[in-house]
């Protein structure tokens, strides 16, 4: 299996990146005899090679350092070709994940979502928890540290070191959890009114294209309904997890965790509030936490319905990838939202070819290999 690593560095020379990707690729080598490994250092090579096809189908590592701003011009030269040729799908086939190394206690988990979101639009896949973070004192290692009886420098290796033999080991295909005579089983959580929200028309506009083909449940957490997080300590919520429960009851433990648990792809309708998910769907989110850590997750899929009035449906669907894909271990499939902008109700319907989009979202829900 072939692996390229895209080191951008900001800081010439013997850097902390630097140390920690030598000494990991070594491993790599030496437990991987047949894995192929090459660098890429720049964004001027990362282009030559997309040009010429060489980032499809293949294995990627973006590895990036920041400065104290968080910037590290070469990465936003790569999100910005990613971008403008997302049409032309540079890396179709591909499976990546994200190595972030910073100056200090801010900005990898931006950076990371950033880059995440704009490889998925240009054709990539995510396996769950892509990312790894390294703050500039290494704090955020220190509950791995922990665990691992280590030291947070040993912590970050290995944690590096667990994301390049994922992303060599990792199976593309959509393996039916439970799907009904080979159908995929897709849950579809909202909290619009049907009447009259553009995001669950979008939806509906994208699910009649498929609802012969998928065994769809759509399960509505309206308001009034739904509670967030509690916050309970890690073991009481590992103790209701394993029991498919929380601490607060409702339709969450009721209804949600069962499909969660039965489902092979979650559908989120956001609408854009405030520049973030809507708060039903963020407690959605927050009350997973249980069963997330009671259920493996890593072979579920994740997409996205995404509607603003104006502007901001990037964030929303980073927000997303932050929190189901990093966090809560679901693959990010290619192109994993469909992202519009309308404003009052029924304007979604008034958008130019509007039901095409819906329907090649839909058909690429449908694709278990891409
Ligand atoms: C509470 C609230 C906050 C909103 N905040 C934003 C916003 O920050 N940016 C934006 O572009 N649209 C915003 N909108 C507009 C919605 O995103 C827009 O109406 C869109 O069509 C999706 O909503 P729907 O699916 O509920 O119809 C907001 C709407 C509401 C009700």
């Amino acid at each position: 299996m072939k692996l390229l690593i895209v080191k951008l560095q900001v800081h010439s020379g013997s850097s902390r990146l630097n140390a920690v990707l030598t000494e990991t690729i070594d491993s790599i080598r030496a437990d991987h005899s047949d894995a192929d490994i090459s660098l890429i250092n720049d964004a001027q090579c990362f282009i030559t090679c997309a040009e010429k096809g060489d980032l499809r189908n293949t294995r990627l590592l973006f590895a990036a350092e920041l400065d104290e701003g968080g910037m590290n011009m070469d990465a936003c030269r790569i999100i910005a070709y990613l971008y403008a040729n997302s049409e032309k799908l540079p890396l179709k086939g591909s499976v990546c994940g994200i190595l972030i190394d910073g100056s200090g206690q801010l900005f990898t988990k931006d950076t990371g979502r950033r880059i995440a979101f704009a490889a998925n639009t240009a054709g990539c896949m995510l396996p769950g928890k892509p990312l790894v973070e390294a703050t500039g004192d290494l704090f955020n290692f220190t509950t791995l540290s922990e665990l691992w009886h280590t030291d947070t420098m040993s912590a970050y290796k290995k944690s590096v070191l667990l994301l390049m033999d994922k992303l060599l080991s990792f199976d593309k295909r959509l393996h039916l959890k439970s799907g009904i005579d080979g159908k995929p089983s897709i849950l579809v959580i909202h909290a619009g009114n049907s009447k009259t929200s553009n995001s669950l028309c979008l939806w509906h506009m994208a699910a009649e294209n498929i609802s012969e083909k998928a065994d769809i449940q759509e399960i509505s957490i309206r308001n009034g309904q739904l509670v967030d997080c509690r916050g309970c300590k890690y073991e009481d919520c590992l103790h209701f997890g394993e029991n498919a429960g929380c601490f607060y009851g409702g339709v969450i433990v009721e209804k949600v965790y069962p499909a969660i648990i039965d489902a092979d792809i979650l559908v989120l309708v956001c609408p854009n509030y405030n520049d973030s998910v809507s708060a039903n769907i963020m407690a959605f989110i927050n009350r997973l936490t249980a069963v997330f850590r009671a259920y493996d997750f890593s072979q579920k899929r994740i997409y996205a319905v995404i509607v603003s009035g104006y502007s901001g449906g990037d964030i929303v669907a980073q927000q997303i990838i932050g929190a189901i894909n990093m966090n809560k271990n679901l693959i990010l499939p290619p192109a994993f939202a469909i992202i519009e902008t309308a404003n009052k109700p029924g304007d979604i319907m008034k958008k130019e070819n509007i039901k095409e989009k819906a329907a090649k979202f839909a058909a690429h829900m449908m694709n278990l290999d891409p």
